[in-house]
């Protein structure tokens, strides 16, 4: 029986591969424009990091989770989300030490036992940004102006933008008392799910897909009404500042986010031909994570991408070109293969890429693999040619011909880029 890749997850062949660097490296280019540096922290954490950073009551740590325990017993999870791993990292490596404000960002794989669909995954790859350090407005503007440069680096159009503020602690406090008061008398109206969460975590509703949960949601008190005067000023600065860079925003008071870590800002962008997975990317503000983690109060904002969801969204397009050898050698014969294998190695060195046949092809289907790989060169070499010394050399792009040693690596290296190995 051959065995399968596991439900939700993907093999990313060469083809596509090429379309997954060229998306990184612009992701990687705006990241640098502004001043963001990477960080890489481990695929699995301690399962407590989640629990009391991605929250108790969520989705994710209620059902998602990819946990096991180790040889020792301690409960290990496997990375759903990138934002508590990189406050820990930020506190374990006193990262506030080398500035005031940490900007960091990351592409790296996530994992959550989610029902596959297109758009979503058990495994996926997410990039995102975390700028620990800053209470400032201009702060979140800034995330959310990177987050909306990199879809234009990438060329996708079609974007909607969707803004809404959750408050701080206080503030919230006093709205979730609200909310848990409008759901008590709907519950006949409600999912089992969110009767429990109208009174343990009624924001959590909000997220409910269930038509009736949405109904009642729908007439639930706006938490845009119960911001206390900070909040509400951070609000209108933030919306101020996309004015200022012209980027078109809707506010949205149902968007809460399915993470229990935001506080104030949050946001989510919707691209198109998605379908029921239109989330290309959400984030917020999380004021009190650090602390809870176990640091210092520090502010911070950040967001996470999906990869394949952008993917998606952008048109299938053709698929990028693949890798060309400069050259392609044909060997015939155990001698010959012998010699090719030696010049190979020289010519790579030099920084060629090259290729040669391992199958002990004929002349004639060697010429046909080289041509469907795309290689700029062909040189051939067989008995006669090791005889001889010299082999012929053709420019497969306009079929030319030439005669050269074959042992002169520094002549093959400069008919092939024009140019000698020194310059
Ligand atoms: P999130 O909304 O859970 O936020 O995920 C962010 C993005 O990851 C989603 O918008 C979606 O594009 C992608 N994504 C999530 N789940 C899947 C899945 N199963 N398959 C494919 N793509 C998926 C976070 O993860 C927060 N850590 C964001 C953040 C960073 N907030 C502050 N800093």
């Amino acid at each position: 029986m051959k065995l399968k890749r596991v439900k939700g997850t993907k093999d990313i062949l060469p083809g596509e591969v090429e379309r997954w660097r060229s998306l990184e490296e612009k992701i990687k280019g705006v990241m640098a424009r502004y001043n963001y540096g990477e960080i890489r922290t481990p695929i699995f954490e301690l399962t407590e990091l989640f629990t009391k950073g991605t929250g108790q009551d969520t989705d994710i740590v209620t059902k998602e989770m990819y946990t096991f325990r180790d040889k020792g017993g301690k409960s290990l999870t496997l990375c759903p989300e990138g934002t508590p791993p990189v406050v820990r990292a930020y506190l374990e490596n006193n990262l506030d030490r080398r500035s005031p404000l940490a900007k960091l960002f990351y592409i790296a794989p996530m994992f959550r036992q989610e029902n596959p669909q297109a758009g979503r995954l058990r495994q996926f790859y997410q990039f995102g940004v975390e700028a620990i350090g800053s209470p400032w407005p201009q702060m979140d503007v800034e995330v959310i102006s990177l987050c909306v440069d990199i879809y234009q680096e990438v060329g996708l159009k079609g974007l909607k933008l969707k803004l809404n503020s959750i408050g701080c602690r206080d503030c919230r406090a006093s709205y979730k008392e609200r909310l848990k008061s409008y759901l008590v008398d709907k519950e006949d109206g409600l999912c089992e799910d969110c009767r429990v969460r109208s009174t343990r975590n009624p924001l959590r509703c909000f997220d409910c897909k269930q038509e009736g949960c949405q109904l009642v949601i729908q007439g639930a008190p706006s938490i845009l009404d119960g911001l206390c005067q900070g909040c509400r000023e951070h609000f209108q600065a933030v919306k101020d500042g996309l004015e200022d860079l012209e980027i078109p925003f809707e506010v949205n008071p149902g968007l809460v986010r399915g993470l229990d870590y935001y506080t104030r800002t949050v946001f989510e962008v919707l691209g198109p031909g998605l379908g029921a997975q239109d989330s290309l990317c959400g984030g917020g503000r999380y004021d009190d994570l650090v602390e809870e983690l176990g640091g210092k109060p520090t502010p911070a904002v950040g967001f996470a991408a999906g990869m394949e969801r952008l993917l998606l969204s952008l048109d299938e397009g053709e698929e990028m070109p693949g890798l060309r050898p400069d050259i392609f050698l044909v060997p015939l014969g155990s001698q010959a293969q012998r010699v090719c294998l030696k010049l190979i190695r020289r010519l790579r060195v030099m920084g060629l890429s090259c290729e040669m046949d391992f199958l002990g092809r004929s002349l004639k289907s060697q010429l046909r693999e080289a041509n469907r790989q795309g290689a700029s060169f062909v040189l051939i070499i067989g008995e006669r040619e090791l005889e001889c010394g010299e082999a012929s050399l053709k420019n497969m792009e306009n079929g030319q011909e030439l005669k050269i040693n074959w042992e002169d690596i520094q002549g093959i290296y400069s008919q092939i880029r024009g140019k000698d190995a020194s310059g």
